[in-house]
């Protein structure tokens, strides 16, 4: 074949995922392990209490949660329910969509696929990209989503930061500003280490309720390898048994 075309088409078949994200602001590494359940299970408890008042999950059921995470549907109910939904519901908001457009100008999308449509870094990098901004109606700015209309919801927990920019002139000579990092003005409740823990939980817990199935194919994976990994052997005596009296 023709040495171009299999260029051609080897760089059609390599992942374009990596580009996918765009928008500036570098986006670290979120590392996270859906099948730690004790980081899903205080994920969950971290989404309910900080989130679910504006991002409904609508499809997530509770009792699948509780099937899932390794719960009883009475865990559930007492530590992951409040506003009297019932177990084969789906985690949704109780807030109208049309109130909340009018108090943030956006209504919050709901989360249960957006690991799969901005990612897990993209999500934990947000979470931790909040600063003080005056200017904006929530006081606060994002660098990963600029002007975005959520507010700093866990400020509580991570505390107040400042974002430093700087000038730079790139080569055309156009000035522009470049972000350069982030400085703590206010503590917050928790460490940053911990912050930063109860951020990858969350994140761990939105990974799952974006594909669900995940837990269930990686077991079945190991199962599928062991079948295999036994299956080779018998094939092989097998082999060895009509082939030993073939000279
Ligand atoms: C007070 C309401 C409110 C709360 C509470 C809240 N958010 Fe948001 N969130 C919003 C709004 C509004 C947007 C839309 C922002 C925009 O596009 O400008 C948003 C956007 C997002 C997005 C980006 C979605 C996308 O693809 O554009 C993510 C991810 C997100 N929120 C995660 C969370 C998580 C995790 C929590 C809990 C720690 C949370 N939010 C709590 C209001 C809220």
């Amino acid at each position: 074949m023709d040495k171009r075309l299999l260029l051609m088409m080897l760089l059609a078949v390599v992942p374009a995922s990596g580009f996918a994200a765009g928008g500036g602001a570098p986006l670290d590494s979120a590392n996270v392990n859906v099948a730690d359940t004790a980081a899903l299970q205080r994920g969950a408890a971290y989404y309910v209490n900080n989130c679910l008042g504006c991002h409904s999950l609508e499809y997530v059921r509770y009792n699948r949660l509780a099937d899932d995470l390794g719960l009883t549907e009475d865990q559930v109910t007492e530590n992951l329910m409040y506003t009297g939904e019932r177990i084969h519901d789906t985690m949704t908001v109780a807030m109208p969509a049309d109130d909340s457009s009018v108090w943030f100008g956006r209504t919050p999308p709901d989360l249960s696929l957006v690991a799969r449509s901005r990612g897990e870094d993209w999500i934990y990098t947000f979470l931790k990209s909040f600063y003080v901004d005056p200017s904006k109606p929530t006081g606060a700015n994002n660098t990963v989503l600029v002007g975005a209309s959520m507010p700093h919801v866990l400020w509580e927990q991570q505390g107040l930061q400042r974002a430093i920019f700087h000038e730079e002139i790139d080569e055309a000579g156009n000035p522009h500003t470049e972000f350069e990092g982030f400085e703590l003005v206010s503590a917050g409740s928790m460490s940053p280490e911990a912050f930063d823990r109860m951020i990858r939980d969350i994140v761990t817990f939105l990974s799952y309720a974006g594909e669900p199935m995940q837990l269930e194919r990686q077991r079945l994976g190991v199962k599928v390898l062991l079948f295999l990994l036994v299956f080779f052997v018998l094939a092989f005596l097998l082999k060895k048994e009509i082939w030993k009296d073939v000279k």
